[in-house]
């Protein structure tokens, strides 16, 4: 199931992010920003478990997270969400895959793989700013799936039609957060209108 963050605070962000002219610098602030509001989003339904906490005047019935949570980058664009998720659940734990899309296949190649044990049982957040074909985000379920991860949440930026089509046909249990569904994807496979290479964006490299 894929969901769309429409709030005007994160398609506001988000219209400046696209902008060729913005710069790494603020792409990185930006990238850091909608990220926090779209996992905000997409944890309203973590576990909470009820807790009594004394305040100066008296006894109060309140609920704090009662869930693992293990967020998950994709290497490398994933990293430059991390910080946005981490300062809205410092307690996180982060796990890393490795991928990158082959430039010419466009399959995703795997090159490194590192989950803390809190994946069986708890919630795992896949990030990644770009879903375009689905092929990195099928990958990293496979391979959270297959290191014993059951509860799976993806978070991204900007995805294609297709690649949540993909997304939903291989993996129906997960849920998609992300800004925006954009039109088609290219010849490159890149997404239309897209945001560019997130990647290269991010930490100011190029092709
Ligand atoms: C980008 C992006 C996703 C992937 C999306 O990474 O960050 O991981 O492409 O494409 P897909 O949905 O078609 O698989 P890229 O391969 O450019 O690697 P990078 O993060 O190292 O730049
Ligand atoms: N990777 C990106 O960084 N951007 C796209 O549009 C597609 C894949």
């Amino acid at each position: 199931m894929a969901y769309l963050i429409d709030h005007p605070a994160v398609q506001h962000k988000l219209a400046i992010i696209r902008d060729a002219e913005t710069g790494h610098k603020r792409f990185r602030e930006l990238a850091t920003e909608i990220t926090m509001f779209i996992c905000y989003e997409a944890l309203k339904n973590i576990r909470t478990r009820e807790v009594i906490v004394q305040t100066p005047i008296a006894p109060a019935e309140c609920r704090k997270i009662d869930t693992d949570l293990v967020v998950v980058p994709i290497l490398r664009a994933g990293v430059g969400m991390l910080e946005g998720i981490l300062d809205l659940v410092p307690t996180a734990r982060v796990g890393f895959v490795g991928l990158y899309r082959d430039e010419e296949s466009k399959q995703p190649v795997a090159y490194y793989e590192r989950f803390p044990p809190q994946i069986r049982g708890g919630t795992s957040i896949i990030i990644d700013p770009m879903l375009a074909t689905g092929g990195s985000t099928i990958a990293a379920i496979d391979l959270l799936k297959k290191n014993g991860a059951s509860d799976i949440v993806v978070v991204c930026i900007v995805t294609s039609p297709e690649g949540i089509e993909l997304v939903e046909s291989a993996h129906p249990d997960v849920r998609i957060y992300a800004a925006a569904i954009d039109d088609h994807l290219n010849e490159n496979k890149y997404i239309v209108p897209g945001l560019g290479d997130a990647g290269d964006r991010l930490f100011g490299t190029s092709h």
